[in-house]
């Protein structure tokens, strides 16, 4: 069994083959970084235009192996939210109008849970209970993911998401859109104990990362004209304040959770100090899952996981569905 799945939800344009036991065929990403850096973020606008322009040709890449769609699908999986609704509309529309001119099923999924159930493409046995920690730009969730029908938020940011907070930090250290990417090459050639930020630990697994953030403004207000070195000092300095603050957050869900698996997603997940250093804590206490790197940022093989988890559960969608820019829970 094959899907197509798409994902519009943002500033990625992406196709994806993936069989029902999770293996990937192709995986196309078409990224709209460059169209957006001179604005410093994504343009909800542009972006929607972007991916209308782009789905035709990113869908027959992805399919290109197959040598035609007719006969080699068994359905279409769609990302209908969270996300910016005019990018959501342009994915969920071409797929249903595909889908119907090949007369497959469609299945719409959650964005959130493609990131999630992207570790089931690094390991198909993966299944609940565990605690994700879920790091992007728009989120930064630590859930207890009991069932695929139930998923509790144990704690979320209560201002940045630390993703954004990578992207604000390099702005202000004059790098490039998207900054978290940026930041984390630069990091590796400075001193991350050159300067001291703080590290805020809230209660209820809670998290806080805009004090963080000002503390590098001003940092960086105060020292004046920065070196090249300074910039890299700084990067690494953020970068290790950042991922301490998820690691030990992520330490006192699993304990409290009693769980031994963890699954870590979203676009900061493939940082490279984060993934080293959460494997590094739960050593003996827990499994850590991690998608490879292109499986973290925005992609459609994760929405195809997402869709087989959906699928083997409830089967497809019966009806038509809208799109559901404020999709808040995971299931
Ligand atoms: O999951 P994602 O691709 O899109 C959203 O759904 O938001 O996450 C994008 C975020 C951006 O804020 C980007 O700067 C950050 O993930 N990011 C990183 C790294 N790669 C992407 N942050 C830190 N280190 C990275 N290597
Ligand atoms: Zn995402």
């Amino acid at each position: 069994m094959r899907l197509l799945a798409l994902e519009t939800s943002c500033d990625e344009t992406a196709a994806a083959l993936v069989r029902d036991d999770f293996s990937v065929e192709s995986s196309v990403v078409a990224s709209q970084a460059a169209a957006h850096a001179e604005f410093g973020g994504v343009v909800p606008e542009l972006a929607a235009r972007m991916h209308l322009e782009r789905i035709s040709s990113v869908v027959a890449e992805a399919v290109a192996s197959l040598g035609g769609l007719s006969g080699e699908l068994d359905g279409v999986a769609v990302a209908k939210g969270p996300g910016l609704v005019g990018c959501l509309a342009v994915g969920v529309t071409y797929a249903q109008s595909l889908a119907a001119g090949l007369g497959l099923p469609v299945v719409g999924v959650n964005h959130m849970s493609g990131h999630v159930l992207a570790a089931r493409i690094e390991d198909p046995s993966l299944e609940p209970p565990f605690v994700a920690l879920v790091v992007s730009g728009g989120h930064t969730d630590l859930i207890h993911y009991q069932a695929h029908d139930r998923v509790i938020l144990l704690g979320a940011t209560r201002d940045d998401a630390v993703g954004e907070a990578f992207d604000k930090v390099a702005r202000m250290l004059g790098l490039p859109y998207p900054g978290g990417p940026a930041i984390d090459r630069l990091a590796e050639t400075g001193d991350a104990l050159r300067y001291r930020l703080p590290r805020p630990l809230l209660p209820d697994f809670a998290f806080s990362f805009s004090g963080l953030k000002t503390a590098v403004l001003y940092l960086v207000r105060d020292l004046g004209e920065l070196s090249q070195q300074q910039v890299a000092d700084l990067a690494a300095s953020f970068r290790l304040a950042a991922v301490e603050t998820l690691c030990t957050q992520l330490e006192a869900a699993v304990e409290h959770t009693g769980s031994t698996r963890v699954v870590l997603a979203g676009g900061v997940a493939s940082n490279q100090l984060l993934r080293q250093l959460a494997r590094e804590r739960l050593e003996g206490i827990a499994e850590v899952t991690i998608p490879a790197p292109e499986l973290c940022t925005d992609n459609a093989a994760m929405i195809g996981a997402a869709a087989w988890t959906k699928v083997a559960r409830s089967g497809f969608d019966p009806e038509p569905f809208e799109v559901e820019p404020g999709l808040r829970a995971y299931v």
